[in-house]
């Protein structure tokens, strides 16, 4: 898309955002070109809500009366009964995977894609290679592709591609693998202006991962899932390794009970545990953020002392393709951050700043459930399913993630009977990892381990090239 230097100032004038053209006359050729490509990009409706809400933003957060949302935990017998539905949905070739991986990683403090980031306890192997190992084995274990669908980013799509090149698309066939990327806008002033952080460059950020159904679409890749025949869409964040990808048990509830969408959900650990909550809001479900819970909201709890709204959701669903299809031009409403984003002062010269001086916006994926007339939440046990990198150190670190996967890794060993060294408090001795094409549940490591297996030292199972 290109738009001359005059259609550029009049859109930018009636938008009030002239002052993205106040370096114009000093940037050379390409400096000129590129500025004008970025502002064909923009878009402007978008930043008009956005700057209607900078005009309400100290207003009280619109969250309406909560309730928390009716959780399903199944019982033995109904999680047979669902595996059975979700292992021939795989069989059936019914079932891709959305892997949403635009994200920067800022917390983390990690240069390059988040799925880069090592994490195997042993082998170090990358984020990426235990999702995409897990999707392997699926396609081995049920006989039919998964088709992968992968989100980027603007900043990190190249590096994406390039990594799972490089690495061989860790076994996956690259025709079943899809990458596409989301929508990138601009942050705004308190008064509302678009910020350079060049004189010839507007910053840009991801739109959240609200954007994926759109992007999906403008991929073509909804169509791509149609003449699949793909029914069902597992979702999933980078960030969480111990994810049971396309869960049988999962897809086969979603399927039986006829679910828009489904979400997986947690006990939180405590009241201020980072995590979105499943709610019921003026009659229909939704998540709510942790970020725009009040403190009271957090911290309120039944007269047993549980915390009222203490189902988190971990950024797991399934989505049925018609409704992901349906979604595809839903307006979803936007949430705000306080951040610092560089900027340059009238020199032209970029300056970092010490303090948030802009607002930037994004869609949350999660905000379809309202629009769902079947939107349904099941419980899972988070030792097993959950460990997220978020942080460089404390909490949800790479410390912790590694210990969770070394941890369920003793417990899938202790269950097919091998005897695993314990330290005085409780953690296996050593490191212990399996790759997810050696064994993918802890009832496939059980039909091939030899319970006779001695740990004596770190044990890495892998199949053999
Ligand atoms: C997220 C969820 C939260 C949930 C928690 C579970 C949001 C807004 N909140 O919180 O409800 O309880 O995970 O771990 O997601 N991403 C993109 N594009 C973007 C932004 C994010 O693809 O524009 C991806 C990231 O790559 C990552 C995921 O979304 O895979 C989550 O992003 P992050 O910002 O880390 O979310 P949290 O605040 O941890």
């Amino acid at each position: 898309m290109h738009v001359s230097i005059e259609e550029a100032r009049r859109v930018l004038e009636d938008n009030a955002q002239a002052q993205v053209l106040r370096f114009w006359d000093r940037l050379n050729a390409a400096q000129r070109d590129g500025l004008l490509a970025q502002v064909a990009t923009l878009d402007f409706a978008g930043i008009a809500r956005m700057r209607r809400m900078l005009d309400d933003k100290d207003a009280a957060p619109a969250l309406g009366e909560l309730r928390p949302a009716p959780v399903t935990q199944l019982d033995p017998a109904g999680q047979r009964e669902a595996r059975r539905a979700g292992e021939q949905a795989l069989r059936d070739g019914a079932v891709g995977a959305i892997l949403v991986a635009g994200g920067q990683g800022t917390r983390l403090g990690f240069e390059g894609p988040k799925g880069a980031f090592p994490i195997g306890p042993i082998s170090r192997c990358p984020l990426f290679a235990i999702h995409a190992r897990k999707i392997l084995a699926l396609e081995r274990k049920y006989g039919a592709a998964v088709p992968l669908y992968i989100m980027t980013s603007d900043s990190n799509d190249a590096d994406t591609r390039a990594f799972f090149v490089r690495h061989a698309y860790f076994g996956l066939q690259p025709a079943h693998v899809h990458f596409f990327m989301q929508g990138m806008w601009p942050a705004l002033t308190a008064e509302g202006q678009i910020i350079l952080d060049r004189p010839d460059h507007i910053f840009m950020s991801p739109d959240g991962h609200g954007g994926t159904i759109s992007a999906l679409r403008a991929a073509g890749l909804i169509g791509d899932m149609q003449r699949r025949g793909l029914r069902m869409l597992f979702y999933f964040q980078v960030d969480n390794p111990l994810v049971d990808v396309a869960d049988p048990v999962f897809l086969g509830f979603h399927a039986s009970r006829e679910a828009q969408i489904s979400v997986k959900v947690c006990t939180k650990r405590d009241p201020e545990e980072k995590l979105g909550v499943v709610v019921v809001r003026d009659g229909r479900s939704a998540i709510v953020e942790y970020t725009e819970l009040t403190h009271v909201q957090k911290h309120a709890t039944l007269p047993d002392g549980r915390l009222q709204f203490r189902h988190g959701s971990v950024a797991i669903h399934v989505f049925s393709r018609d409704f992901l299809l349906g979604q595809s031009e839903a307006v979803l409403p936007l949430h705000l951050a306080h951040k610092k984003v560089p900027s340059c002062g009238d020199d032209g010269v970029p300056v970092t700043p010490t303090q948030p001086n802009a607002y930037k916006f994004e869609k949350f994926i999660f905000d379809v459930i309202p629009n769902a007339e079947r939107a349904l939440s099941l419980e899972f046990d988070r030792n097993e399913e959950f460990s997220p990198v978020k942080n460089s150190t404390g909490e949800d670190s790479p410390a912790t993630v590694t210990r969770d996967m070394v941890r369920k890794f003793a417990r899938w060993l202790e269950a097919s009977d091998v005897t695993v060294p314990r330290q005085a408090d409780g953690d296996p001795r050593y490191c212990i990892e399996i790759d997810p094409v050696y064994a993918l549940t802890a009832e496939d490591l059980r039909a091939k381990v030899s319970r006779d297996l001695r740990i004596t030292g770190d044990l890495l199972l892998q199949e053999a090239p």
